[in-house]
C-alpha cells in the first residue's frame, strides 16, 4: 500500500477516466486525495451528466453508490489543504484529465489554485507526478508545456488508449488508459491483458 494517491480532475474531457481511477484506486484500499477545478466540475457535468458540487462535495457526487474507502476532497481553491504542503507525504500524483491551462502552470511552476499547487509541491519533492492530457491536435506552446513539464519530472501520459488489447466497450479503452497510470504509480492491477500475456 503506497502513502495517500492525489489527484487532480481539470477541464480536459476525459472525466471518466478520473472517476474510474478512483474507483479502482479506492477498491485497492488506496486513500485518495481530490480537488476539482471549476472547469473539471463542468466537464464532469457534461460528459456524464453528474451534478458535483464543488462547496459542498459528497463521495457519491461523483462515484455513485459504488463510493467505498477514504476519499478526502480538498477544495480548489484551499491551499490550507495537507496537500498544499510537501511535508504531506504522497505515493505520488495525478491530473487527469489535464488541461491545456493546468499543464501550462505546472510547466511555468505557477501555483494559482491547489491543483497547481500540489502538483509543483511533487515536482519540488521529486515524487511521482502523472499527468494526463486529452488535447488533439497539439499547437507548439502545448508541445513546450508538455516538453518543460517533462523535463521537471512529470510524466506525460495522455488519454490515447491502445486498441490491441481486445476492445468490445468503452469501458475498457478508459481501462487501458487508467491501467497506464496505474503502472505509474506502481500500483498492481490487471484491468487489462498486458502484451505477451497467455489468451
Ligand atoms: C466540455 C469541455 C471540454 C473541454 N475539453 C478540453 C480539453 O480536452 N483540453 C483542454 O485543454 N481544455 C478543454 N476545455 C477547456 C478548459 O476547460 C479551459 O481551458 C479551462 O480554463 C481549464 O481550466 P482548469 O485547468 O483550471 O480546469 C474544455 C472545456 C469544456 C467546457
Amino acid at each position: 500500500m503506497l502513502p495517500p494517491i492525489v489527484i487532480g480532475i481539470t477541464g480536459a474531457s476525459g472525466a471518466r477516466y478520473a472517476v474510474r481511477l478512483i474507483e479502482v484506486l479506492l477498491r485497492a484500499g488506496q486513500e485518495v486525495h481530490l480537488s476539482i477545478s471549476p472547469s473539471g466540475r463542468e466537464v464532469i457535468r457534461q460528459e456524464m451528466g453528474l451534478e458535483v458540487d464543488l462547496d459542498a462535495f459528497r463521495p457519491e457526487m461523483l462515484l455513485g453508490a459504488s463510493g467505498e474507502g477514504v476519499l478526502r476532497y480538498h477544495p480548489y481553491q484551499d491551499f490550507m489543504a495537507p496537500i498544499a504542503s510537501g511535508s504531506f507525504v504522497t505515493g505520488g500524483m495525478v491530473v487527469c484529465p489535464c488541461s491545456g491551462t493546468t499543464l501550462s502552470a505546472i510547466a511555468a511552476g505557477a501555483s494559482g489554485n491547489l491543483i497547481q499547487r500540489a502538483a509543483e509541491v511533487h515536482l519540488k519533492e521529486r515524487r511521482r507526478l502523472v499527468l494526463v492530457p486529452r488535447e488533439t491536435p497539439l499547437s507548439l506552446p502545448t508541445m513546450d508545456n508538455m516538453r518543460r513539464a517533462h523535463q521537471a519530472g512529470a510524466v506525460l501520459l495522455p488519454a490515447s488508449p491502445g486498441w490491441y488489447h481486445g476492445v468490445n466497450r468503452v469501458d475498457d479503452l478508459v481501462d487501458f488508459v487508467v491501467a497506464r497510470i496505474l503502472d505509474q504509480l506502481e500500483i498492481k492491477n490487471e484491468l487489462i491483458p498486458r502484451w505477451g500475456d497467455a489468451p
